[in-house]
């Protein structure tokens, strides 16, 4: 199978940059690194979106050829409720913008409700735990999305309800003010685990002690406040890290993970390819990709049929390595990083 998409008409493009928060800050953080110089895998520019995944006819290498749903981009459904229970108090530099504020309405407030029973308006979700699963006789593996959350993550979301499989999301401070909030405790209440992956993506051993410092402490602060969540996993970002960054993440009791399977799916903006490397995934593996881009999100269907079709279950880290890990230290042990 191949996917074929539909060019967007211009029409289709300015709605695409008009339409949302969310894509207006991705694209101003496109922006912004692209001014930097930074050779960074968070883009939104480059294949087009599409609005749905068309099958066609072609056998595909990695799984059986099935219609799929159409991807959905997310639909901004109002600000999100403060948390109900306890706030945790904003660390200095704490961002205020993006705060969730008193306007929600309270047709978007009941719309949400109804949506979602489980899941009050105000409060946080109820995050599910992990399971017990014993990956060293069972096959399993890791599926790890990166820079989110985005657009096309709640499509993702739905694809892995469908199959009962969870993942890692290395989320990025800066794009969970608004939408990404809701995405965020939809995560945690289907049991999918969140880790740190800095504010706004730089290069950590490059900064100053300080520098590296709040860069994870923000996106701790964020995710707490939408949550409930103290996350205990980071990713540095482009796997670049040093003795200090390690000595920073155990100070903030992360561990550091890193990847064994890396899809380059922020290079190659192409499902058919992003979808056969990350097939490349050998029991326990740990896949690198990231869920700002369209292409990856369509790929994740046959991914899932792949893995399905071979046995496999589809874990979060901690259900991976069934123990806490070690604050700090780096994982896959060994992996050359
Ligand atoms: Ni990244």
């Amino acid at each position: 199978m191949t996917l074929r998409g539909t060019r967007p008409g211009p029409l289709a493009v300015l709605a695409l940059l008009s339409g949302g928060s969310m894509r207006v800050r991705m694209l101003s953080m496109a922006l912004l690194l692209a001014a930097a110089g930074c050779a960074s895998p968070i883009t939104t520019t480059g294949t087009p979106p599409t609005a749905t995944i068309a099958p066609t006819g072609q056998a595909t290498p990695i799984g059986p050829n099935e219609p799929t749903a159409p991807i959905v981009p997310i639909v901004p459904a109002g600000p999100t409720g403060p948390p109900g229970r306890t706030t945790p108090a904003a660390p200095a530099g704490a961002p205020v913008a993006g705060t969730p504020s008193a306007t929600a309405s309270g047709t978007a407030g009941a719309r949400k409700a109804e949506a979602r029973p489980d899941w009050p308006v105000g409060n946080f979700p109820a995050p599910r735990p992990a399971r017990r699963i014993n990956c060293e006789r069972v096959r399993c593996v890791a599926l790890t999305f990166d820079d989110g959350p985005g657009t096309y993550t709640g499509a993702l979301l739905d694809m892995l309800a469908r199959y009962r499989g969870r993942a890692t999301f290395f989320v990025v401070g800066q794009m969970v003010p608004g939408d990404g909030e809701r995405i965020l405790r939809r995560m945690v209440a289907e049991g999918h685990e969140l880790g740190n992956h800095s504010w706004s993506h730089p290069e950590l051993p490059g900064l100053s002690e300080a520098g590296i410092r709040e860069q994870l402490n923000r996106t701790q602060w964020i995710v707490k406040r939408a949550t409930g969540v103290t996350m205990d996993l980071m990713r540095p970002p482009y796997g670049a890290t040093d003795a200090r960054v390690a000595a920073e993440s155990r100070h903030l009791g992360l561990a550091q993970i890193l990847w064994d399977v890396d899809t380059l799916d922020w290079r190659d903006r192409d499902s058919s390819i992003v979808a056969r490397r990350a097939a490349e995934a050998t029991p326990g593996s740990i896949v690198l990709m990231h869920d700002i881009h369209l292409s990856t999100v369509q790929a994740v269907p046959r991914l899932l049929r792949h893995f399905a079709a071979r046995g496999y279950r589809l874990v979060t880290l901690s259900e991976l390595y069934g123990r806490r890990l070690v604050s700090g230290r780096k994982y896959p042990v060994g992996s050359g990083f």
